[in-house]
């Protein structure tokens, strides 16, 4: 039997005392979180009237692959047993199965967190698919509380993720299991 890995809990923001005096600054979006909210509708427009998780998820990591700039890798890898397998993706050809806690796709699904590498040459166990890639951002999936698999993308460019992208991918994560009722369970 294999461990369940659950997401941990976030921590707990302190509330601020009302201030009636103190106007929220209007929250800009940056060019990159346009993008992120483009792509949420992008998604929901291609996973509409569609559950098969297979042609979804292939379509999901194509939208990725195509609408990010500077990404030469965008899939899934699913949880079975205690071990990850490469699901639907774009780029070259990957490593198949990674064993949890290993590589940045087994590490981040062994901690349940979204990891931003910014050269990859400089994780431990870096698993090299493709030789092009420098940097990385691996982010869970979570069916409520429980692990499905990791997300990973890839890039050439050092440095090129950052918080924004980890917030927009996990944006659409988010979407895109809230959509997939029939998945493998
Ligand atoms: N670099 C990943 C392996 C998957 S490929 O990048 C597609 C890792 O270290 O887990």
């Amino acid at each position: 039997m294999s461990k369940t890995l659950t997401r941990k809990k976030p921590a707990k923001a302190a509330k601020k005392p009302a201030s009636k005096a103190a106007k929220k600054p209007v929250a800009r979006q940056s060019p990159k979180q346009k993008l992120y909210a483009s792509l949420v509708v992008q998604l929901l427009s291609l996973l509409k009237g569609e559950h098969d998780l297979v042609a979804n998820a292939a379509n999901f990591s194509a939208l990725l692959f195509n609408s990010l700039p500077n990404v030469n890798w965008a899939g899934f890898y699913f949880l079975r047993e205690d071990e990850l397998v490469l699901g639907p993706f774009q780029g070259n050809p990957a490593c198949v199965r990674i064993p949890l806690g290993t590589g940045v796709c087994g590490v981040a699904a062994q901690q349940c967190e979204t990891i931003i590498v910014p050269n990859v040459h400089e994780f431990p166990g870096h698993i090299a698919c493709d030789i092009a890639s420098n940097s990385e951002i691996v982010v869970p999936l979570f069916d409520g509380e429980r692990l499905l698999g990791v997300l990973d993308l890839d890039s050439p460019s050092i440095g090129r993720f950052d918080d924004q992208d980890a917030e927009g991918l996990n944006e659409l994560v988010t979407v895109f299991v809230a959509h997939e009722e029939g998945l493998d369970r």
